[in-house]
């Protein structure tokens, strides 16, 4: 009997510690508070530097670039390029720096609730951004820092 149960009960604990993010060290499950943990604060410049070389990498090792460029043109891509991207997150976000920053790590966590600014629109219609919800609030601050370096 032990021996049949087994292999279930292992897989049922392998599955819920594969999609609770609440045992992931450093990763904080509301968007939300999260944010607030990954931007207490706008980085300054010199800080800024150091995220903006660890966020590019985590921008390939992370799959981003599957469907976003990081020029000004789409690519023939699934997402849109994200050059410009931080006038357009400031554009949305009261030109609020903190907010802007934010706003874009819950639209990581989070993409339907906090869908961005081409959401909806004829080119994107129907396609949603793949949730990233196992991402450090540490590793968030540096991919969100790279993304508004993307001119
Ligand atoms: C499966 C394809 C896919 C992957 C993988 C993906 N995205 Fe997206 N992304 C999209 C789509 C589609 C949109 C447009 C819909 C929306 O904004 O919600 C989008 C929108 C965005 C936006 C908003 C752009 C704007 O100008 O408003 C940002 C920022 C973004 N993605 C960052 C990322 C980051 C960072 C990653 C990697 C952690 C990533 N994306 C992975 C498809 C993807």
């Amino acid at each position: 009997m032990a021996a049949r149960v087994l292999p279930f009960l292992l897989s049922a604990l392998l599955l819920a510690a594969c999609t609770d993010n609440a045992n992931i060290p450093g990763v904080t499950q509301d968007p939300e508070a999260s944010a607030k943990a990954a931007y207490p604060d706008v980085p300054p410049a010199e800080e800024a530097n150091e995220l903006i070389d660890r966020g590019q990498k985590l921008f390939k090792g992370l799959t981003c670039e599957q469907c976003h460029s990081t020029g000004p043109d789409r690519s023939g891509l699934a997402g849109p390029p994200l050059g410009g991207y931080a006038d357009r997150a400031l554009e949305h976000q009261d030109h609020d720096p903190l907010k802007a920053r934010r706003w874009t790590v819950k639209h990581i966590k989070d993409p339907r609730k906090y869908p961005g600014s081409f959401a909806g629109t004829d080119e994107y219609r129907g396609t949603f951004m793949t949730p990233f919800n196992r991402i450090t609030d540490d590793d968030l601050r540096a991919l969100v820092e790279y993304l508004f370096s993307l001119r």
